[in-house]
């Protein structure tokens, strides 16, 4: 761990704090050495192309893939051998590549299921549905509407609702851009600067590293599974490298 990570580390209002981790898939070692950290009210980016490990360091952290690390602490509290039920009581939720919707479900049902997990009061899920409803309108006009007869930006759209009415505290999104529209891609950001706004530590995982950039904070760059690069956001959009791997942009070249 660089000196900057064991700086942030150590600042009073880290809320998600990594260090040492490490996945393998039998013989195939997918995450090596990762420290990470997280501070409330941050947004976090991970930017990194195919096949980096980005899913599975979420997955990590919530534990749906075996990890090793030797720090992972939530809310000061050592949360590596908890499971995903009791870390979504906790107030981690992970909206997953896969969104993993009920497909036989209407959009209503969805939703209220992820009130599920924290035993909502009738009331309060009322509540947070609207809420829900009047951030995305388009969910509002289908909540009748089976998740499966959605199109993949309503479909994620939903898998973020869903993932709101856990009431996170920190919101852990894995790709959510992923093969959808550019316009449904803007208002997902969208939504996602709403949620800061409203107080929400979010942490996502983006192959868009442009509009991940401009949402976060602080992010960090995983190459086949190591940690190579980790700066405010602003400072990693204008790094060389950061343009020229991930932002598409062509190198100067001398005439
Ligand atoms: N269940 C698994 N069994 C074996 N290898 C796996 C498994 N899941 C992932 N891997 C391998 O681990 C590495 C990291 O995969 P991971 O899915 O975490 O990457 P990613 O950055 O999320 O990729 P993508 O951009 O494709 O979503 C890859 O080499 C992948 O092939
Ligand atoms: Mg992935």
């Amino acid at each position: 761990m660089n000196e900057v990570e064991a700086a942030r580390q150590r600042h009073a209002d880290v809320l998600l704090k990594i260090e040492g981790l490490e996945v393998h898939y039998g013989g195939v070692q997918a995450l090596s050495d990762v420290a990470m950290s997280v501070r409330r009210g941050e947004v976090v980016t991970v930017i990194g192309a195919n096949g980096a490990g980005k899913s599975s360091l979420l997955n990590a952290i919530v534990g749906v893939v075996p990890a090793q690390a030797t720090t992972l602490w939530y809310a000061g509290a050592d949360v590596s051998r908890m499971s995903p039920e009791a870390l979504v009581r906790r107030g981690v939720t992970l909206v997953p590549e896969r969104r993993e919707l009920f497909a036989d479900l209407t959009v209503d049902d969805n939703l209220r299921l992820g009130a599920y997990h924290r035993g909502g009061k009738d009331g309060a899920v009322q509540g947070d549905l609207a809420r829900v409803y009047s951030i995305f309108p388009r969910l509002a006009e289908r909540k009748r509407q089976r998740a499966s007869t959605m199109s993949g930006g309503e479909q994620q759209m939903l898998a973020v609702g869903r993932a709101m009415m856990t009431k996170p505290e920190l919101l852990l999104l894995d790709e959510p851009s992923l093969g959808l529209a550019p316009l449904i891609v803007q208002e997902i950001f969208r939504v996602l600067a709403q949620l800061k706004a409203a107080g929400t530590t979010v942490l996502v995982i983006e192959q868009n590293a442009r509009a991940a950039l401009n949402l976060a904070d602080y992010g960090y760059v995983l190459e086949t599974g190591k940690v190579v690069l980790s700066a405010p956001a602003d400072a990693l959009y204008n790094d060389t490298r950061v343009r020229e791997a991930y932002l598409g942009v062509v190198p100067k070249t001398d005439e």
